[in-house]
């Protein structure tokens, strides 16, 4: 019997003895030792390190299952499930795009309490991105700017990684390589849709990272249809896998609904909003660290976040499923946006600022709210 398969079983038999192990060994029980080491050190080499750790003590991170999931009499608690898109989510909490880009810890990270896991942006080609230095926390704003653009392993590695998925919901955001002019994109987009497609439950079209130069051109109407309607065609062919389109927050409000338009239009299955901003409004860190360029993301972008949501919400009347990410910070942040009316949610710089037992707090929170 292998390793993981013992410690499964264990898991499975011993519901209690478990927990306690699961308090013992807990990573949120130690992130406030952990936090102030990893703040210290560059943001991007703390997370390769994390992803490292991650990865080497998998079947460790099995044992954070029970306790960061919420079970009634043994098994997974009904009350956080949700069907969305023709999918039922466990909990309506996700991973945002950019963590797992290159799905190597989408299980550890499902361990941790998500409902699900977007991995990605990947592109066709592996590509290195941006040079570093490249992340930045601005500490004060409770924030950070990123330009990584898209550095990732290209789309082959991450299916290989993804066939050993077992029962996590993953979605796959994909994007185009820097290389690939803006007329040939599509092209892009149908490789990585085609490859992953077996793999993912759903798929999120991503033109709105700020940190590939011109991508958010494609977030124009005729830009949108050019690979939309492509992608559309293959799904027809195939077992018609949600799609849906992450855009950013820096659109006007009416180029907002001529996406839900053109998105209602198309038939496509779902809208996330919204990825980081290029705005600098309002914050306090220093002019050297706000003037870095690239996406801005954490507690300055949960405002416009949230509107963006309510507008969606109430321009679709709410026939149109809205995942809602950006400044999720808190508890209340993320109850604020499901009321503000996205079905789901997810989270990025919330998990860097409060550590794993996070998403465990959000579900809790959920679960009295509906009380
Ligand atoms: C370091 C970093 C890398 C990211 N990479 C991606 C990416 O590859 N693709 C994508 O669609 N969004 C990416 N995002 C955006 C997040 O998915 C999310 O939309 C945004 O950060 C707002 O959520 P937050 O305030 O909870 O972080 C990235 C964000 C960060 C901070």
């Amino acid at each position: 019997m292998s390793f993981l398969k013992k410690i499964k079983d264990f898991d499975k038999k011993n519901t209690h003895l478990t927990y306690y192990a699961y308090h013992l060994g807990s990573t949120a029980r130690w992130y406030s030792i952990w936090k102030p080491i990893f703040f210290n050190i560059d943001p991007e080499t703390v997370h390769h390190l994390v992803v490292k750790v991650l990865k080497i003590f998998k079947p460790f991170f099995r044992f954070n299952h029970h306790k960061y999931h919420f079970y009634y009499n043994g098994k997974p608690d009904r009350r956080l499930e949700k069907k969305v898109f023709g999918i039922k989510f466990p909990n309506p909490v996700g991973l945002a795009a950019g963590f797992d880009k290159n799905a190597e810890i989408y299980q550890q990270m499902s361990d941790h309490g998500f409902g699900f896991i977007e991995i990605g942006t990947v592109t066709p080609k592996p590509q290195k991105g941006n040079p570093k230095k490249r992340i930045f926390r601005l500490t004060e704003d409770n924030a950070l700017i990123n330009r990584l653009g898209f550095n990732n392993d290209g789309v082959e590695k991450v299916v290989n990684r993804l066939k050993n998925n077992i029962n996590v919901i993953i979605g796959g955001n994909i994007g185009k390589n820097k290389d690939t002019p803006n007329e040939r994109a599509v092209d892009d987009y149908l490789i990585c849709f085609d490859k992953l497609y077996d793999y993912v439950d759903y798929f999120t079209v991503n033109v709105s990272s700020p940190n590939t130069p011109n991508l958010r051109d494609l977030q124009n109407i005729d830009g949108l249809r050019s690979i939309l309607i492509p992608l559309i065609d293959e799904n027809k062919k195939r077992s018609n896998k949600p799609i849906l389109l992450k855009i950013s927050p820096d659109l006007d409000n009416s180029d907002i609904l001529s996406i839900v338009d053109l998105i209602q239009e198309l038939k496509i299955d779902g809208i996330i909003t919204t990825n980081t901003t290029v705005s600098r409004e309002k914050l306090k860190s220093d002019n050297q660290l706000k003037s870095e360029k690239g996406g801005l993301s954490g507690a300055p972008l949960r405002n416009r976040s949230t509107e963006v949501i309510s507008l969606i919400h109430k321009y679709s009347k709410g026939t149109l499923p809205i995942i809602g990410v950006g400044g999720i910070m808190s508890v209340e942040d993320a109850i604020e946006k499901l009321n503000a009316g996205a079905s789901l949610i997810q989270v990025y710089t919330g998990f860097i600022y409060n550590g794993p037992s996070f998403i465990y707090k959000i579900n809790r929170e959920i679960i009295k709210s509906l009380n």
